[in-house]
């Protein structure tokens, strides 16, 4: 996978920019507020259709202005592809894949494959249960446009199924409970089964690779927190049954308390729970043990390797982790934003200042 340029309309601060890079690492260096993240995160948008920064898609236009695009092209093994994302203050955005407008969001995942690193990232390690859910589910939807689906369809039976719960009418509950129930079960099982085979493989190379950044001293050990079943009716029936069990407790506080919405990834170093007791350093490598392992699952799963985007992240490694981390990135291309370059590696560098490649 190799982007080939990038063109900005209105967004963020960018005005009206067309950048191109080139296959390896490329730099994007600049002052501090200079559209340096801004640029990847174009870059992410047209990958999962999301912004890693936020859910309003209206802050993404350049101020003033009420209409943005987005243009990626870009070289995959299957062929040359356009996407072209368009931004609206009144409407929602819209999306054409190689001229053609797609109909659902669905239709983007997988065309261009991206993982996003940034110091925010830690957060992944350290923080709630989900951001290591969110985790899951971006690499899952871009693998595979079903899971996108599923995952859509189960957010909203779950909302229905809340709002039923506050609702608080028994009657209505007694009575259509059990249908919410199976439908909801319906999609949970296929969230899951797909999360456990995604821990399965993330297991593997997570090991690998931190080992790799810790010179064999720390062992990196993955599990899937929820219900593990791999076979759907033994999953559906175990679900069937703690959605009954736990329906007292759902009434009371209004909303659905099992499932995999609440699921988690278990990260243990040298058998301790590194969320709750590693080091800040040691969180900070197991982040990146999971980035590193994303890329071979992208490249075991996809055949080729994503497009790395790294914001920031430099600053935030030791040396030795720094090392390893640029000896990796040799395999793909790399975009990685920074306010100074000062390594001794052939790299296309990209100066950013005030939303203009200069
Ligand atoms: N919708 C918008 N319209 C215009 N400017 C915006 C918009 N959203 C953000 N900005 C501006 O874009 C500028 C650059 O942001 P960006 O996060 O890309 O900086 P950066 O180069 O990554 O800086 P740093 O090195 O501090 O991370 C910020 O000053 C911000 O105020
Ligand atoms: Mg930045």
């Amino acid at each position: 996978m190799e982007i080939k340029s990038v063109q900005l309309k209105n967004f963020r601060n960018y005005e009206n920019e067309s950048v191109v890079f080139k296959n390896g690492l490329n730099i994007l260096e600049g002052k501090n507020a200079q559209g340096k993240t801004n640029l990847l995160e174009a870059v992410f948008l047209c990958a999962i259709g999301k912004s890693p920064r936020t859910n309003k898609e209206k802050e993404l236009i350049k101020w003033n202005e009420n209409f943005g695009k987005i243009t990626v092209e870009f070289l995959k093994s299957s062929g040359n592809k356009k996407i072209e994302l368009y931004l609206f203050s009144n409407q929602n955005k819209a999306i054409k894949i190689n001229g053609v407008p797609i109909k659902k969001l669905g239709e983007l995942m997988g065309e261009l494959n991206a993982i996003y690193f940034s110091p925010d990232e830690l957060k992944l390690v350290k923080e709630s249960p989900e951001e290591r859910r969110r985790f899951m589910d971006i690499d899952l939807c871009q693998f595979n446009k079903n899971y996108f689906y599923a995952l859509s369809k189960y957010n909203k039976i779950l909302n229905q199924r809340n709002k039923l719960l506050k609702s608080g009418n028994i009657n209505s509950i007694k009575e259509t409970i059990s249908i919410w129930n199976e439908q909801l079960s319906e999609q949970a099982c296929y969230i899951i089964l797909k999360r456990l085979e995604l821990i399965e493989q993330l297991k593997v190379f997570a090991k690998q690779s931190h080992f790799y950044l810790t010179d064999n001293l720390e062992e990196m050990n993955l599990s899937y927190v929820g219900l593990t079943d791999t076979e759907k009716s033994v999953l559906k029936e175990k679900l069937l049954k703690l959605y009954d069990e736990s329906l007292e407790k759902d009434l009371n506080l209004g909303y659905t308390t099992v499932g995999p919405h609440r699921d988690d990834i278990k990260i243990m170093v040298n058998n301790i729970d590194i969320r709750h007791f590693g080091s800040q350093g040691q969180q900070r490598s197991c982040a990146l043990s999971l980035k590193l392992a994303e890329l071979e699952i992208f490249k075991s799963n996809l055949g080729e390797y994503p497009v790395l985007l790294l914001d920031d992240v430099l600053s935030e490694l030791d040396e030795n982790r720094r090392e390893k981390l640029l000896k990796i990135i040799n395999n793909f291309q790399t975009i990685l934003t920074c306010t100074e370059y000062n390594l001794n590696l052939p790299a296309n560098v990209l100066k950013i200042s005030n939303g203009k490649v200069v």
